[in-house]
């Protein structure tokens, strides 16, 4: 499916359909001509409301205004009925208030978000007869303040391909989370990561058994154990020349999560293979900023394992002693994400980097903090938790910060080792998760890190918005946008 940006007025396009944006509070905007029979048919022009009118090849939809987050998943909605009508092209005008680049790029992510389907699994693959979208440069009404500006197409056409990119690649996650969890092993993620990194030239390294032993990453080994795939640490970079920052992304790549021995229940377990949704994010996103060009050097460290049960699994009751030498002692073998990442992060502040950012399905807290569709930010830095929010608003994306205080530090207090991986408390948990990995911070980059928990929207068993049935690529449209701000 290809979106082409076309300097011409919408009725000089040919096309199989057009698909006209109808604001519910006016209904009198230009591109609308069938105004009587939208009283005849009931058509209110209500949020999510749609009309298909074959002889008069248009598709309406409702919106409840033109601000990003609306057009795109209205832009979601409407591609979803178009693929239902076996149609090879469709076209549409441009909808935008204020800046043009946020209503094309909202259309496009509206588009190639919202027609994504898993299908790797199915005996009959759906074809996708839709080839062509064609946007318009015509608008549909020239915003206050713009009336005498020219729109820039160039400029227009560098948003729209921009925004294919940063889609591509959230599909492109949405891929490999989905995949089922004894395909996507440790070593076939390592093999995807290597194949990525080739075609995109990328360094990368990948790390085993043996070398994790000597780095000393025992936290990381134990969760391991009782797998019968070996651990693997992926650390992909990008150095560009001149590059303005040096940002590293962790991302915890769980395969799956059975609990361990702290076993999770039938209705618990089920869903876990997204349990390495941190780490696809963190891939995609790395390799959205090589094809951005963006002008930061940026290393994509993957902490990939599995959890599994066995004889030789870690216990609860185990101390476990981590690569800069803390101690930890085990009293929940299902809160293994925090482990891994541990050494992940100790590992990457040799890098000596200017900001520390690691996503994470980490916690069940976290939707009991926010609701199942929105990540948790948390970090030391208030200034930089808001950036993150700020850039989570522009992407579509919803985010919020939890607070850390002294207090809910207090409980991971172990009485036989330095830390405890779970809390004392039933409460915060998403927080004391937090905190648990802020103390394998340096102080020296206390104010550098951030730490985002996708559990709530990384995956879903229904559609929602723009994003399917299954995993939602989470994190990568924020933290693009985010680094983006950086370069
Ligand atoms: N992978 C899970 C967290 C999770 C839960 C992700 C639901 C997505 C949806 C994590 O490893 C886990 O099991 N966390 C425990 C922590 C507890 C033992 C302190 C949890 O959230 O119950
Ligand atoms: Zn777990
Ligand atoms: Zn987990």
């Amino acid at each position: 499916m290809k979106i082409k940006l076309i300097d011409k007025k919408l009725k000089d396009i040919k096309s199989d359909l057009e698909i006209v944006f109808v604001v519910n509070k006016n209904l009198k905007h230009k591109f609308v001509q069938d105004l009587k029979l939208f009283g005849d048919l009931n058509f209110k022009g209500k949020d999510e409301e749609v009309l298909f009118l074959p002889e008069k090849k248009i598709i309406y939809i409702g919106v409840e205004n033109l601000e990003h987050e609306n057009l795109r998943v209205a832009s979601a909605l409407v591609i979803r009925h178009v693929l239902k009508l076996k149609i090879k092209q469709v076209k549409i005008g441009l909808y935008f208030e204020k800046k043009s680049e946020e209503g094309i790029k909202a259309l496009v992510e509206g588009f190639l978000l919202g027609a994504y389907s898993f299908q790797k699994y199915k005996s009959k693959v759906e074809k996708q007869n839709l080839k062509e979208i064609f946007i318009s440069s015509e608008n549909y009404k020239v915003p206050r303040g713009y009336e005498n500006k020219k729109i820039d197409i160039k400029n227009l056409k560098k948003v729209l391909d921009e925004s294919v990119v940063i889609s591509e690649n959230v599909n492109f996650v949405r891929d490999i989370v989905n995949e089922a969890p004894s395909d996507l092993t440790p070593l076939e993620f390592s093999r995807i990561a290597k194949a990525e990194a080739k075609k995109n030239n990328l360094q990368i390294k990948v790390y085993g058994e043996k070398e994790l032993k000597k780095l000393g990453m025992n936290a990381f080994l134990a969760v391991n154990r009782a797998s019968t795939y070996p651990p693997q640490l992926i650390h992909l970079s990008y150095k560009p020349k001149n590059a303005k920052k040096k940002i590293v992304l962790v991302g915890k790549g769980l395969t799956y999560d059975t609990g361990g021995l702290s076993l999770k229940l039938g209705e618990g377990m089920l869903t876990m293979k997204m349990d390495m949704g941190g780490a696809g994010a963190v891939l995609g996103t790395i390799l959205a900023v090589s094809q951005l060009k963006l002008n930061l050097e940026v290393h994509a460290i993957l902490g990939v394992t599995e959890n599994a049960i066995g004889q030789d699994a870690y216990k609860p009751d185990d101390i476990l002693k981590a690569m800069n030498g803390k101690t930890i002692e085990v009293r929940n073998t299902d809160a293994e994400g925090r482990l891994v990442l541990a050494d992940c992060l100790v590992y990457v502040q040799k890098e000596k980097p200017d900001y520390i950012l690691d996503l994470a399905t980490l916690t069940g807290a976290s939707l009991v903090a926010l609701g199942e569709y929105t990540s948790a930010v948390m970090g030391y830095d208030q200034k930089l938790n808001e950036s993150i929010i700020k850039a989570s608003f522009k992407s579509g994306e919803f985010m919020d910060v939890l607070p850390f205080n002294k207090y809910l530090a207090k409980l991971l207090k172990s009485e036989i080792a330095d830390i405890s991986n779970i809390s004392s408390s039933k409460y915060g948990g998403a927080i004391t998760a937090g905190i648990f990995l802020g103390e394998f911070i340096e102080d020296k980059n206390r104010n550098k890190w951030i730490h985002i928990d996708i559990a709530g929207p990384a995956y879903k068993e229904k559609v929602w918005g723009e994003n399917p049935h299954g995993a939602s690529g989470a994190g990568v449209r924020t933290i693009v946008e985010w680094l983006r701000t950086l370069s």
